[in-house]
């Protein structure tokens, strides 16, 4: 059977959703919020009641641009974690009523599962297994994908994520939120050498991102004791300085996972995903160490619902559903 699935995504602040038919992916109909912006951060209440007036038009959005009825879909998919629980909630009940309504299916997913099989919508499409490095603003993984049902979280950050480093030394610097895109655009222009920052030793695959925050706030005020426009006429330096160093983080620890699991296919999944410097650095890496990567499109990287649909799609081939009575998880972990 070819199914046609409409999958929801909800669990941080984008409400989106898309249709995908017989593994084809049809839209991706994403409404960001901007009510965070003034906040410096997303704002959990906010962002679950801007999700409960968004979702009924996104839905309508993504079945009307597939051309399709309601009565064509054969199953109902959701982001049942990790996220916020409020916006989660607001994804999982609209996707549970409209399984009673349509007598169909429900299917849950992993929102960090899903961002690893935003690799199977388009080509080119990894091999198993592969490698995937998964950087957001909640989370940063290294993980073995053995196949699209099986994979196995093999090292993780013990603090902070890495797109929470981003904006939060983009807060420090007064940027608006979400600071890391800005990071990006601002060190295209600077020097990535002009500072340097102090290196943090975890050992193994795990990760740690609060060490370079604290050391970053200490650097710019001891910087702005000296110079208080030190921000304004530094900016495009730090920031290529910063991310200089904290994509140097990421590619050891994928050097290092490339090189205990002599896997050669790597793939980067993600919001950070799109960071500029990560995918050429990467890209370098690979053609000197002969790895084989995949990165994903931009519009694949943030969160999306595309990326949801394509983990319902190979659920559904599993025939792996869920029940009525399933509740949403803010830390749900990857499940081998
Ligand atoms: O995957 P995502 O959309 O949401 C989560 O699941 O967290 O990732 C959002 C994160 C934010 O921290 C944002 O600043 C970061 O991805 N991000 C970037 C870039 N684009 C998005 N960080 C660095 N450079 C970028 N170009
Ligand atoms: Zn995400």
């Amino acid at each position: 059977m070819q199914p046609v699935i409409l999958a929801i995504e909800s669990s941080c602040d984008e409400t989106s959703a898309s249709v995908i038919q017989a593994g084809k992916v049809l839209n991706n109909v994403i409404a960001s919020q901007t009510v965070h912006q003034k906040y410096g951060g997303v704002v959990p209440e906010l962002a679950s009641r801007a999700h409960q007036q968004q979702i009924y038009e996104v839905v309508n959005e993504a079945i009307d641009k597939a051309g399709i009825k309601l009565s064509q879909l054969n199953a109902i998919a959701f982001t049942r974690g990790p996220g916020l629980l409020g916006s989660l909630l607001v994804g999982v009940s609209f996707a549970k009523g409209m399984a009673l309504a349509l007598q169909c299916p429900l299917i849950e997913v992993n929102h960090m599962e899903a961002h690893v099989l935003a690799h199977f919508i388009d080509a080119p499409r990894p091999t198993f297994p592969f490698l995937c490095l998964t950087v957001s603003g909640g989370h940063t993984q290294l993980v073995l994908v053995n196949d699209h049902l099986h994979m196995q979280v093999i090292g993780e950050t013990r603090d902070d994520a890495i797109g929470e480093a981003f904006d939060k030394a983009a807060k420090m610097m007064d940027f608006p939120y979400p600071g890391g895109p800005l990071i990006d655009r601002y060190a295209q222009q600077g020097n990535p050498t002009a500072f340097s920052f102090p290196q943090t030793q975890i050992p193994g695959l795990d990760f740690s991102f609060s060490g370079i925050k604290t050391a970053f706030l200490y650097f710019l005020r001891d910087k702005k004791k000296a110079e208080p426009q030190f921000v304004e006429l530094f900016r495009n330096d730090i920031c290529a300085s910063l991310q200089f160093h904290l994509v140097s983080m990421v590619l050891e620890k994928l050097k290092l996972a490339a090189a205990q699991t002599g896997i050669k296919a790597i793939a980067i999944a993600g919001g950070v995903a799109a960071n500029s410097e990560l995918r050429s650095r990467l890209r370098a890496q690979a053609d000197k160490l002969g790895w084989n990567v995949f990165i994903p499109e931009f519009q694949y990287c943030t969160d999306n619902a595309a990326m949801i649909a394509m983990a319902a799609h190979y659920k559904f081939l599993a025939q792996r559903f869920a029940s009525q009575d399933v509740a949403p998880v803010a830390n749900l972990a990857i499940a081998d």
